[in-house]
């Protein structure tokens, strides 16, 4: 399983994210990444058909804020950093 949550505090809004994984990653008003799974609390598995999709926004994220692990995150973006 996999889980996946944006570190608001870091995402610098280069919209690279949403791109790779329209279905997993949307942006607030000030561009700022989000996941629509779960609202960005990293609670609910990223379905098997987008996990490619995922690891392609988790490489592609110029500042790391694409966090991505196997255990839920709770609500905390760096819980494993
Ligand atoms: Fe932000 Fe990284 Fe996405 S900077 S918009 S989380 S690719």
């Amino acid at each position: 399983a996999k889980f996946t949550i944006i570190d608001i505090d870091t995402c610098i809004a280069c919209g690279a994210c949403g791109a790779s994984a329209p279905e997993i990653f949307d942006y607030d008003d000030d561009g700022i990444a989000f996941s629509l799974i779960d609202k960005n609390t990293g609670t609910i598995e990223v379905p098997d058909d987008l996990i490619d999709d995922l690891i392609d926004a988790y490489e592609g994220c110029p500042t790391d804020s694409v966090r991505v692990a196997d255990e839920p995150f709770d609500g905390a973006a760096d819980k494993f950093a």
